[in-house]
């Protein structure tokens, strides 16, 4: 099963203590939102990665921000099961390929999803969505790259997610408004399992 049909939304988590990370994943779990990026822009990401995968196998926990195959080498190595990053450049391209879990390199323009689609990659993150054309950019796309699909990131909130959501080429959507910051310094998973519940209804619900 590909990583965009797991659930509408990925939650992108900045993770600023590694002792929260095993209970912020079971409320995520719980509100149905099982696959979780934790972003490597934290002293602690890599060690919440590896707690996750450790204590929550419920849980499909990735790595986000990758930007360097060292940081792929760090991702896997704590037991990372995807790997997201906001661009893509050939070394970091060939560190996914080799990786052999999914990965959403991530591209902004046509010209750049065409560069990875020769490679063989049809799943790409889109970032930053809003900033870069948002909903009508990849609907624009879905025309001449039918065969690509997006997982757009970057200003999503859940008043835009669901029109992106109704997008023949979007099959996730990322985003750090279930994980806020002050949520998660004040220890309050149950706010957070009620937002990924409100997340996970959003491509059904009216
Ligand atoms: C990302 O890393 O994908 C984005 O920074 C998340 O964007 P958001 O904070 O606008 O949801």
């Amino acid at each position: 099963m590909s990583l965009l049909d797991l659930a509408p939304v990925v939650p992108v988590v900045v993770i600023e203590d590694a002792g929260t990370a095993v209970p912020l994943a079971r409320a995520l779990v719980a509100g149905g939102l099982p696959a979780i990026e934790i972003t490597l822009r934290t002293s602690a990401a890599v060690d919440a990665i590896r707690r996750i995968a450790a204590e929550v196998p419920e849980a499909v926990v990735g790595a986000g921000t990758v930007r360097t195959p060292g940081d792929v080498a760090a991702a896997l190595d704590a037991g990372a099961r995807f790997l997201v990053s906001p661009g893509t450049t050939p070394s970091l391209l060939t560190a996914m390929v080799a990786a052999g879990v999914p990965y959403l390199p991530g591209v902004a323009t046509a010209t750049e999803a065409m560069t990875l689609a020769e490679r063989g990659v049809r799943e790409m993150k889109f970032f930053p969505a809003e900033a870069a054309g948002g909903v009508g950019y990849l609907k624009a796309l879905s025309g001449p790259l039918p065969d690509v699909r997006f997982c757009p990131t970057g200003g999503i909130t859940p008043a835009n997610a669901r029109s992106y959501l109704s997008l023949s080429n979007v099959g996730c959507v990322g985003g750090s408004w279930i994980t806020p910051a002050v949520l998660l310094a004040a220890g309050d998973y149950a706010r957070i399992e009620k937002l990924a519940t409100e997340a996970a209804g959003l491509r059904t619900s009216p």
